[in-house]
């Protein structure tokens, strides 16, 4: 049997490498696309050595351009597009909204308009746990109600995830598609030749942590210890990366393999288990044998107090389950900034 081939949009940053790696490793041919907006070519190198492929096809595209995303449709013969090729960053989207909506929302339309062109193709989008808001109930079910958004990054999950949505029922069966709700991705490959690359300072708290254990930040500020859970910091599902990206393998064999059981379908990835803020510091410290200085600060704003998910959709119909514990999360993130920092 022919290779299957995947383009990976987005696919030189965190997220994209290592699903590009675990693509590469489950036997199927990748394209990786990236602008390289917010990346530079660290991780894609990383990639390269760590498959011992040279020949990956890297493709320098900005998706917002409807006429280069057509191009890359009629140059690859397509299979399955996994499309990460978005900015990320909430407090950035409510300073700068229109920057959100037109990067997120018109390339994800270039993506989808191309491939419809091309006759269809098989599409996964790299949605959110954002889009649940501060939820009624935990965990959270891939029934449980979307909330309004609370920030424009978040809002364009939400509408990307309508817009494919729409896109698939019009389709006649030309587009099919799954939507990922990631609850929150941490950690690095083992092999620390590939992780999260923050650009200035850190928003998320496992780089964070990272940077001021290395001595790049000052202190780790834990925002807000007066939350109503167990110790007053709030809780999280955080999600090994490397496991993350094999529900990606999962989710797009199941589509080219055409064992889906509704034209559209919608997974949460997470573990299941919530685990606070504090606890994660904790946990970072007695893994890497080291004390962290950190302080506790005021709630940052837009903050859930609990949120984790019921993965079984996932683990029953994908055959995925996270496997990783937090600790050895918690290791390769820190071997990945030592790596960074040329001390290995
Ligand atoms: C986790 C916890 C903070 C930094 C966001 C997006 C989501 C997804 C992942 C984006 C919270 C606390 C953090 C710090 C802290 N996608 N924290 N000190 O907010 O759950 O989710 O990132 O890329 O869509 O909303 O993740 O890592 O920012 O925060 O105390 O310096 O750590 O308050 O409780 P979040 P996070």
């Amino acid at each position: 049997m022919t290779k299957k081939i995947v383009l990976v949009s987005g696919g030189a940053g965190f997220i994209g490498s290592h699903v590009t790696v675990e693509l590469i490793a489950a036997g199927y041919n990748v394209v990786v696309a990236d602008n390289f907006s917010n990346c530079d070519n660290t991780c894609f190198e990383g990639v390269k050595k760590i498959t011992g492929r040279e020949d990956i096809p890297l493709e320098k595209v900005d998706f917002c351009d409807a006429e280069a995303a057509r191009a890359l449709f009629r140059k690859y013969p397509i299979d399955a597009v996994i499309h990460f090729a978005a900015f990320k960053a909430v407090g950035e989207s409510v300073a700068q909204p229109l920057k959100y909506y037109k990067n997120n929302l018109q390339s994800f339309m270039n993506v989808l308009e191309a491939a419809q062109q091309q006759g269809g193709c098989q599409v996964l989008f790299s949605s959110s746990a954002t889009v649940y808001g501060e939820p009624d109930q935990v965990p959270v079910t891939e029934q449980s109600p979307r909330k309004p958004a609370t920030s424009p990054y978040g809002n364009t999950k939400q509408m990307c995830e309508d817009i494919l949505q729409d896109t698939v029922k019009a389709s006649g069966g030309r587009i099919k598609g799954i939507l990922l709700r990631y609850f929150n991705p941490i950690g690095a490959h083992p092999s620390a030749l590939i992780g999260e690359l923050p650009r200035g300072v850190p928003n998320n708290l496992v780089p964070f942590i990272t940077q001021t254990a290395i001595g790049k930040r000052e202190c780790l500020s834990i925002f807000g210890n007066d939350y109503p859970t167990p110790d007053g910091t709030c809780l999280r599902d955080y999600i090994d990366i490397v496991d993350l990206a094999k529900a990606h393998v999962y989710a797009v064999t199941r589509m080219v393999e055409g064992k889906m059981k509704a034209d559209c379908e919608i997974f949460n990835i997470g573990t299941g288990r919530p685990v606070s803020v504090l606890e994660l510091v904790n946990a970072f410290e007695k893994v890497n044998g080291l004390k962290l200085n950190y302080k506790f600060a005021p709630r940052r704003s837009g903050d859930v107090t609990a949120i984790w998910a019921d993965p079984s959709l996932a683990n029953r119909e994908l055959g995925w389950k996270a496997t990783r514990t937090v600790e050895e999360t918690l290791q390769a993130a820190w071997a990945w900034e030592k790596h960074l920092a040329g001390k290995d």
